[in-house]
């Protein structure tokens, strides 16, 4: 039998840091607007709740859902809107709020749909990035950590839908048992 071990690579302590360093850039950069952040479900969510409370300008807030074509692991390009948002963007200043950005398919396909809603501006921000896995580029606007190439859990992140709610993010390492 495998049995499954999580290392820790960034503990709560960190993230919680760092997530309030990056409200804060949001804040000092949407002084006197308003934000409207998208949630994307639903690794997004953790994320999405923590960067939320520690925003100081006005912020309306939407939820969408989509998944890639192609197995877990690896994502096709091509995203099916599973659940879509409830509002226009017309008009808004929209921020994409991500769990974390791989190969980029997933993202510069929703960009290019979303951005064909007209709203004022569009913007991008992870909780994690995996430069080196770039396929597509997307241009980030605010990302809380670089990580290298491993496969992540916690924090929104899921390995076969198990340990999104752990409060830190981890690396899932295999053992014999
Ligand atoms: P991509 O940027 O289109 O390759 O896909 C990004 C999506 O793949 C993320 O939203 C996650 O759902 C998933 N993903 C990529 N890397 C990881 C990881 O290390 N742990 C958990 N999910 C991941
Ligand atoms: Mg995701």
């Amino acid at each position: 039998m495998m049995k499954e071990n999580i290392r820790v690579l960034l503990s709560e302590a960190e993230v919680d840091a760092r997530i309030q360093e990056v409200a804060d850039m949001i804040n000092r950069d949407y002084a006197g607007k308003n934000v409207h952040l998208i949630c994307i479900l639903k690794g997004g969510v953790f994320f999405t709740c923590e960067l939320a409370k520690r925003i100081t300008v006005p912020v309306s807030m939407d939820f969408m859902s989509v998944s890639s074509y192609g197995d877990d692991t690896k994502s096709s390009g091509i995203v099916k809107i599973v659940k879509d948002l409830d509002q226009p963007l017309e008009g808004k200043n929209v921020l994409i709020v991500e769990d974390i950005i791989d190969s980029g398919r997933t993202l510069s396909y929703l960009l290019e749909i979303l951005k064909g809603r007209n709203p004022s501006d569009i913007r991008l921000c992870t909780l994690l990035d995996k430069p080196e896995r770039r396929v597509k580029q997307v241009k980030v606007d605010y990302c809380c950590f670089n990580i290298p190439d491993e496969f992540v859990v916690g924090y929104g992140l899921d390995y076969a839908q198990k340990y999104r709610n752990l409060p830190y993010i981890g690396v899932v390492e295999f053992e014999e048992d």
